[in-house]
Parts: C-alpha cells; sequence; structure tokens
C-alpha cells in the first residue's frame, strides 16, 4: 500500500483534543482521513520564529506522523493574513469588493509556498502519494515538480472556484492557473465550482475539458472532478451517543425550557452570512410578535484570522446587531439571541445539534458546509430538526430536502423559519430521512476512497 503525504496549511493531530467548533471542515476531514492512514501530515505549526532555519517538528499521534514548521512574522503576514485571507479567500467567496492585490502578498506567498516545496520533498518517498490542500498551497505541486518530484500529486479544494469574470480581478491569474496544471487530479467540492473552472481553463489558456473531467492545456493533461466532502459519520453519530453529548443537550434543553431552539454554528467569517441571519430573524421576530417567546437562536461563532481586518469588523458589527436586536425585543424573562463565541468540542455540538428544532446555516457562498451534514447526522430518528440551508453552499447540492432559502433575502429566512416551526413530524422525518441516507452514504471515508483512487490513476 502506498503511503499518502497529505499537505495543508494547517495540521490537526487526529485525537487532539482542541474545541472542533473552532476547527474548519478541512481540520475535521482530514484527521478522519488519515486516522487509518500510514501517512504523513505536513504544514504549518501556526507557530511564529524569529528565523526559519529549516527546522521540522515531527511528531507522531495515532499512528499519523505530523511533520510541521514554524513561519516568520513576514512570511504569516503575507502569505497567510495577506494573499491567503485577504486576497484569495475573499475573492474565492465572490467577495471581490473585500479582496486586496498587494504584490507582497503574492511575493509572500510564492516564497512561503517554495518554503514549502524545500521542506517536504525530501520526505517524499518514491511510491508515495502526495495530497495538497486548499488556496493556500495552489502551486505547491508545481514547485515539488521543480525540485524533481515525480510522484502523483493530487490537489483538492476546499472552497468555492469562483466564475471566471471574478477570477480574472486577480492579478497575474493565469501565472497561478498554470501552475495547476503540474497536478495529476484537481478535485472540488461540487459541479458548480468544477464548472467554473473548466470555463476559465476553455476561455483564457485555450484548453479543452473531455467529458470525465481530462483537461488538456498547454501540453499537459490532468483529471479535473468534484469530489464532495462528506462528515466523519461513524465518528459522529457515536460522538452524539457520549455523555459529553448527553450532559450538553440537557443543558440546552433545561435552559431553554419549552421553546424551540434555532441553532448557528460559524467560525466568526463574513462569507457565513451570519449578519443577514441574524436580520431575518429579526424579520421573523417582526412579522409574528404572538411566536416570539416561542424560539430562541444559539448562534456559535468562535472567532477566527483576528489579524486581518475585514474579520474583526464583522465581529464588531455582529457584536452590534445581536445587541441591537436584543435590545429591542428582549423581555425579562427572554432574550432572543444567546451569541456565543467560543467554540465547543465536538461531542457536546453533537449534543446542541440534537436538542435544536431548526439549523439556521446560512452561508452567502461556501464551499460545502459540514455543520449542515453534522446537524442532521445529529438528530433523533423520531423527532427530527429542519434544516434551513443556503443554496449558495455546496452543501445543497447533496441536501436537497433541506428548506433552501437565498441567504441575502429577509424575507426568505423568515419565511422559512415560520415554515419550520409549523413542520408536521411526517414531513420532518420524511425530509430528514433523505438527508440523513446522503450524509451516512456519501461520508469522508466514502471521500476520501473516491479522492485516492482517482489520484492513484
Ligand atoms: C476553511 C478552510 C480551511 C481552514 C479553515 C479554518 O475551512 O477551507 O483550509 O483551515 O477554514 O481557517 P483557518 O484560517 O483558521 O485555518
Amino acid at each position: 500500500m502506498s503511503r499518502l503525504i497529505v499537505i495543508s496549511n494547517r495540521v490537526s493531530a487526529p485525537k487532539a483534543k482542541s474545541a472542533a467548533g473552532a476547527q474548519g471542515g478541512l481540520a475535521v476531514a482530514l484527521s478522519a482521513a488519515l486516522r487509518e492512514n500510514r501517512g504523513i501530515w505536513f504544514g504549518w505549526s501556526g507557530n511564529e520564529t524569529e528565523q526559519y532555519e529549516g527546522k521540522l517538528d515531527m511528531q507522531r499521534h495515532d499512528g499519523v506522523t505530523t511533520v510541521t514548521i514554524d513561519l516568520e512574522r513576514q512570511d504569516i503576514d503575507e502569505y497567510y493574513n495577506g494573499y491567503a485571507n485577504r486576497t484569495l479567500w475573499p475573492l474565492f467567496h465572490y467577495r471581490i469588493d473585500l479582496a486586496e492585490y498587494e504584490r507582497t502578498f503574492g511575493s509572500g506567498y510564492e516564497r512561503v509556498n517554495e518554503l514549502f516545496a524545500e521542506a517536504a520533498a525530501p520526505l517524499i518517498e518514491p511510491d508515495d502519494l502526495v495530497w495538497i490542500h486548499d488556496y493556500h498551497m495552489i502551486p505547491l505541486g508545481k514547485m515539488l515538480r521543480d525540485r524533481g518530484i515525480k510522484n502523483r500529486i493530487g490537489f483538492f479544494l476546499h472552497i468555492p472556484w469562483p466564475p471566471t469574470r471574478l477570477f480574472v480581478s486577480l492579478p497575474y491569474h493565469e501565472r497561478l492557473v498554470r501552475t495547476m496544471l503540474d497536478y495529476d487530479v484537481i478535485g472540488f467540492q461540487t459541479q458548480e465550482w468544477l464548472e467554473s473552472f473548466v470555463h476559465y481553463i476553455e476561455k483564457e489558456l485555450g484548453g479543452t475539458v473531455d467529458a470525465d473531467g481530462t483537461v488538456h492545456c498547454e501540453g499537459k493533461t490532468v483529471l479535473a472532478r468534484a469530489f464532495p466532502i462528506g462528515v466523519d459519520f461513524d465518528e459522529f453519530t457515536a460522538a452524539t451517543k457520549s455523555p459529553e453529548a448527553k450532559a450538553a443537550h440537557d443543558q440546552l434543553k433545561a435552559s431553554s425550557l419549552d421553546k424551540k431552539v434555532l441553532i448557528g454554528v460559524d467560525r466568526l467569517d463574513y462569507s457565513k452570512g451570519v449578519e443577514e441571519r441574524f436580520h431575518g430573524y429579526e424579520r421573523f421576530l417582526t412579522r409574528n410578535p404572538d411566536q416570539r417567546e416561542d424560539v430562541v437562536l444559539l448562534q456559535i461563532a468562535p472567532p477566527s484570522r483576528g489579524e486581518v481586518h475585514t474579520y474583526r469588523e464583522i465581529r464588531e458589527r455582529l457584536e452590534t446587531l445581536s445587541g441591537h436586536i436584543n435590545g429591542a425585543f428582549a423581555e425579562v424573562d427572554w432574550v432572543p439571541i444567546r451569541y456565543v463565541n467560543q467554540g465547543y468540542p465536538r461531542a457536546a455540538l453533537a449534543g446542541l445539534y440534537r436538542a435544536s428544532a431548526i439549523a439556521l446555516i446560512t452561508p452567502l457562498r461556501d464551499g460545502m458546509n459540514l455543520v449542515a451534514k453534522e446537524y442532521v447526522a445529529a438528530q433523533d430518528p423520531d423527532d427530527p430538526g429542519v434544516l434551513i440551508l443556503s443554496r449558495f453552499a455546496g452543501a445543497a447540492l447533496q441536501l436537497k430536502d433541506a428548506l433552501l432559502i437565498n441567504p441575502y433575502s429577509n424575507d426568505e429566512i423568515a419565511e422559512a423559519i415560520a415554515q419550520a416551526l409549523a413542520m408536521p413530524l411526517a414531513e420532518r422525518k420524511r425530509r430528514w430521512q433523505s438527508m440523513y441516507e446522503n450524509v451516512r452514504d456519501e461520508d469522508v471515508i466514502w471521500w476520501r476512497h473516491d479522492f485516492v483512487d482517482a489520484l492513484k490513476g
């Protein structure tokens, strides 16, 4: 069996006791993918060093070797805070109004990717499969090739790929996409992001793409396909039955009395549409005064990327808005929004999902969204909750029986909340059953096998 070498910006050991609420989908999914693999997981430690001298930190947890490096301040600023999170993240989430195009960010991104390539290349043995993840490391495959690595190398993008008309606003966009032609396989979360990529290849680089996704461009051949990521279904359903889950479930039930809990769980990020969600909820409260005190919204939003100004700004806006809504509607014994800025362990989240009658998951744009799938996995089959889901989340292409809404429309959010509250048990069960089967069958193990099989060629 060939070893798997996973390379991503963030590395989190399989059994690390971190608060999963603070982990993104990538960390959660990869812990599961590597748990059974005799592999190496390489990336940034998340730490800063005065001067990088090529030192690798190697650790072994639960059958997985993690290898990390520290980065210097300037590298963190230009590569992670800069190009990754001030340029590519907003652009790839269709927010060219927020994307910043600084030359120093672009050069820092290339410099750090070269540094990753230099550190990772010696770890790779001839039969290894190399699997690179996400927007932080788009050119890394080419940089490994430049160092003589001939192995099969795959790349998976966890976030959307934007439409060509937006993508071309990125200076040197051709240069970035050309580096991708050195991969053997390029994976996207959905058909929609794949189509945007194919459009770019055909219109901007003059390539052709066969019906099976084989891209021919500038003398190179690469397979481009959709591989929708799933949750670690077995682990998550086991977590749902844990004492931690039960404790969190009972605590939420007891503190909300007989009210219906609406839950939102998101990294504090402008792409998640939490502001728009609060406005939609406010509209529901305004339009339905008789139902006001029957509901409470629990919004869990662990802060993220706090060194980036757009993240500090969304945090301030949400504090103001939640305060405004609570001030306007609260009674002595009821507040409409419980706004919580900390992450929770996965088991506790499982209990909170099960105790919530409705999940409000309304990203303005999202590669997939695993919270939606975890909410479905955590429900009680005899009394399942209702998932209200943005049609702009990748998950909406699989979870077709959710109440799909346009997250920009306060009216649609307000109406979906009313519809969910009134939904008969039989309809709740029917919708949940079909989503549950999808979440169970297309889980993270299925995803990993699908990608790795394609990578083996
Ligand atoms: C998203 C990205 C991941 C990232 C995660 C958390 O899920 O696709 O690559 O790791 O967010 O963001 P952070 O910047 O904290 O790693």
